[in-house]
């Protein structure tokens, strides 16, 4: 049998743990598939004394994660440090140069640096492996690197952020407020450690970046990305959604258009009956369209330990069973150098449907101001809808659109804002075609 492989892992947080808890717990099943055994042999975490649930007694403690990078007695660095700087990204550049296999599960390291660190494991032939970075336990990065070769991708799209499904999905089920659910996220072990990277939409963009990477061939493009979070959206948009047919979901999509890419992350409106409003809770999908096989759905766990350290393990034990000359391909599909230039399609030209909201004073007039602005923009409407607004003065009003331009739709919001019709902020959610 070929000799064991050495793992180092730097942070033993809720993934961390998981991850050395399974390779003691699974050793021999693990040993079977792989043809050798996988040993933790080397570890960096902040706190020695915390009971993590797994014997670490015979693990070497290194306090600087770079140390433990950089040291002779291992074969695999795992990084689950976190964060796009600092000792995230030293310890897996210095782990790369120093000639070691590398697993992280840090989709903001990898959106920022992915390509330079790509660069230096395609110079030194080592793996640098990410299945858990992007929708935690789904295996989405084989699946678009590996089994999707010869496919044209012209659009994928998904839920990416379990915190903000999560959220989302009890803020309608049950009624309750924004920030109760967000607590419970965060108890869970599902949320970043600053919320408001996945509220806001950030840890979306950071996965979808990389997914529009391996999608297209294109160069990582973080900072192209349309980006909106949830934390503006409300109750009344959910009762809204629902009653006409539609649920909100977070979504990243990446599609290929005439006049280049477009990445965006926002609130996003679904038809209720379609395959993505089913996805519930913590879960992720991700859907992929393409010339050959024709559209892919893959949905799965898409946070916390145990679903994070599945793909983290997946990743371990293909560098185990690796050889040298037989190895996975180039890190983001292609080379580094045959990597495409990345082409950003305007927001401005991005063509669907929209729900706008609008609380509007109730007098004579406002409600066909409306319609003007709507009209004069060339925008034709499926549905709109008058109710009250709770208060005496005022009413909601709540379009849907036909396809559109979001031009357009900018430029009639703020028709009508200029028009002194709202007594509020207009809501605009642009809505996704989904089967
Ligand atoms: N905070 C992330 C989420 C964890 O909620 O999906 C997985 O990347």
């Amino acid at each position: 049998m070929a000799e064991a492989l050495r793992i180092g892992i730097a942070g033993l947080g809720t993934v961390g743990a998981s991850v050395a808890r399974v390779i003691a717990a699974k050793a021999a099943e693990l040993t079977r598939q792989c043809g050798r055994d996988l040993v933790v042999s080397a570890v960096s975490a902040r706190d020695r004394t915390r009971d993590r649930g797994v014997d670490l007694s015979t693990a070497t403690w290194f306090d600087d994660p770079v140390e433990l990078a950089k040291s002779t007695d291992i074969d695999v660095f795992v990084e689950l440090v976190g964060g796009d700087e600092g000792p995230a990204r030293a310890s897996v550049k210095a782990a790369l140069e120093a000639g070691h296999h590398v697993v992280t599960a840090n989709k903001a390291l990898l959106s920022k640096h992915g390509l330079s660190l790509a660069e230096i494991a395609e110079k030194k032939g080592v793996l640098l492996n990410y299945e858990a970075a992007v929708a935690g336990g789904i295996p989405v990065i084989k699946t678009l690197r590996e089994s999707l070769a010869g496919n044209s991708v012209g659009r994928v799209f998904g839920i990416l952020n379990g915190t903000c499904n999560y959220i989302l999905t009890r803020m309608e089920a049950e009624g309750i407020s924004f920030e109760e659910c967000l607590k419970d996220a965060q108890r869970l072990g599902y949320a970043e450690a600053d919320p408001t990277f996945d509220i806001e939409g950030n840890d979306t963009a950071h996965k979808l970046s990389i997914l529009t990477s391996l999608a297209f061939g294109t160069r990582i493009a973080p900072n192209d990305i349309y980006l909106e979070g949830i934390s503006n959206i409300t109750q009344a948009d959910i009762r809204a959604a629902a009653e006409l047919g539609y649920r909100i979901k977070l979504l990243g999509v990446a599609q290929k258009t005439d006049s280049g890419i477009e990445q965006r992350v926002h609130p996003t409106m679904v038809p209720t009956a379609s395959v993505i409003a089913q996805v519930h809770g913590v879960t992720n999908a991700v859907a992929i369209e393409t010339d050959i096989l024709g559209e892919l759905l893959l949905s799965g766990p898409g946070a916390g330990g145990n679903a994070t350290a599945s793909a983290v393990i997946g990743d371990i034990a293909d560098i185990a069973k690796s050889r040298p000359g037989f190895q996975h391909g180039p890190v983001f599909g292609r080379p580094v150098k045959e990597l495409k230039p990345y082409k950003k399609a305007q927001m401005r030209s991005h063509a669907g449907g929209y729900f706008i909201r609008l609380t509007v004073h109730d007098r004579t007039g406002v409600f066909a101001g409306v319609a003007k602005r709507m009209a004069d923009n060339d925008i034709s409407l499926e549905s709109i809808v008058q109710r009250s607004a709770g208060s005496e003065s005022e009413k909601t009003v709540i379009l849907v659109t036909h396809e559109t331009t979001e031009a357009a739709v900018r430029k009639a919001v703020d028709g009508i804002t200029r028009d002194g019709l709202l007594t509020d902020k207009p809501q605009v959610i642009r809505i996704e075609r989904a089967d």
